[in-house]
């Protein structure tokens, strides 16, 4: 596969998106030590700034309609969760949409960016940054009590490389299961690391707020969730806080 790496660079997902316009083959991975401006979902910053996490972009260009390109990112949340099992035997769960949890801490996020037409993917990018050998004082101040590390939970430093390599690996499993059309298998293996499902959440998303009970998610990508008054909603962005 083709595999660019940067020590320093402003942003994976920068770099991907460019590289995928100007037509790189599926499949590159884009990894760098640093970033200089590192981006997170609802416009947030991404903690980067240090070479003890991965940093890393993968550039798809999938046969799917622009709708169903979720299902990517619910894809590539369970291939993190089963390569850090695979490589580490630890069990992280997922929050809802992308969210990689250790504990109750958050220890990795998914940004997916897409380049389409109507009825056409140009190609996906999946960012991903997961911390690793991070310790506590690495943190900016305000995410000292939210952040997770492998190397906090277990007391010790991970090779960067043998977990990216992990990761790529469950996520080519998981994709081809994609291309095969078991969307409902992995639907199945997201709900059962979820950390959502069950749980009482309140969602917090445009002007409307409400709390209710996650069921799952749809096939869609959607999360559902039932009301206090018994009606179902399907939730497709915003903020979800588990209770
Ligand atoms: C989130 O908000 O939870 C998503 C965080 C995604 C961070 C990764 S790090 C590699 C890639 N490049 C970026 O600028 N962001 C993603």
């Amino acid at each position: 596969r083709e595999l660019v790496h940067f020590a320093d660079i402003d942003s994976t997902n920068n770099y991907a998106k460019k590289i995928g316009n100007d037509g790189c083959p599926h499949g590159t991975v884009v990894t760098a030590e640093r970033q200089t401006l590192g981006r997170g979902r609802v416009g947030r910053l991404w903690q980067s700034d240090n070479s003890r996490g991965l940093w890393f972009s993968i550039v798809l260009r999938p046969d799917l309609e622009p709708e169903k390109v979720q299902i990517i990112t619910l894809a590539a949340s369970v291939a993190v969760v089963e390569g850090i099992i695979e490589v580490l035997d630890i069990n992280c769960g997922i929050k809802w949409p992308n969210d990689i949890i250790l504990g109750s801490c958050k220890l990795g996020g998914i940004l997916t960016e897409l380049s389409a037409e109507p009825g056409h993917v140009n190609y996906v990018v999946v960012g991903i940054g997961l911390n690793i050998n991070q310790d506590s004082g690495d943190f900016d101040q305000e995410l000292q009590d939210k952040a997770a590390s492998l190397k906090l939970f277990t007391g010790k430093t991970h090779s960067r490389a043998k977990i990216l390599s992990g990761i790529l690996k469950s996520f080519e499993k998981i994709y081809t299961m994609l291309l095969a059309g078991e969307t409902r298998q992995i639907i199945d293996k997201w709900n059962k690391y979820s950390v959502t499902v069950g749980k009482e959440v309140r969602i917090i998303s445009r002007e409307v707020e409400y709390i209710g009970t996650a069921q799952s998610v749809a096939l869609d990508g959607k999360l559902v969730v039932k009301c206090k008054d018994g009606t179902l909603r399907e939730v497709s962005s915003g903020e979800v806080q588990v209770r």
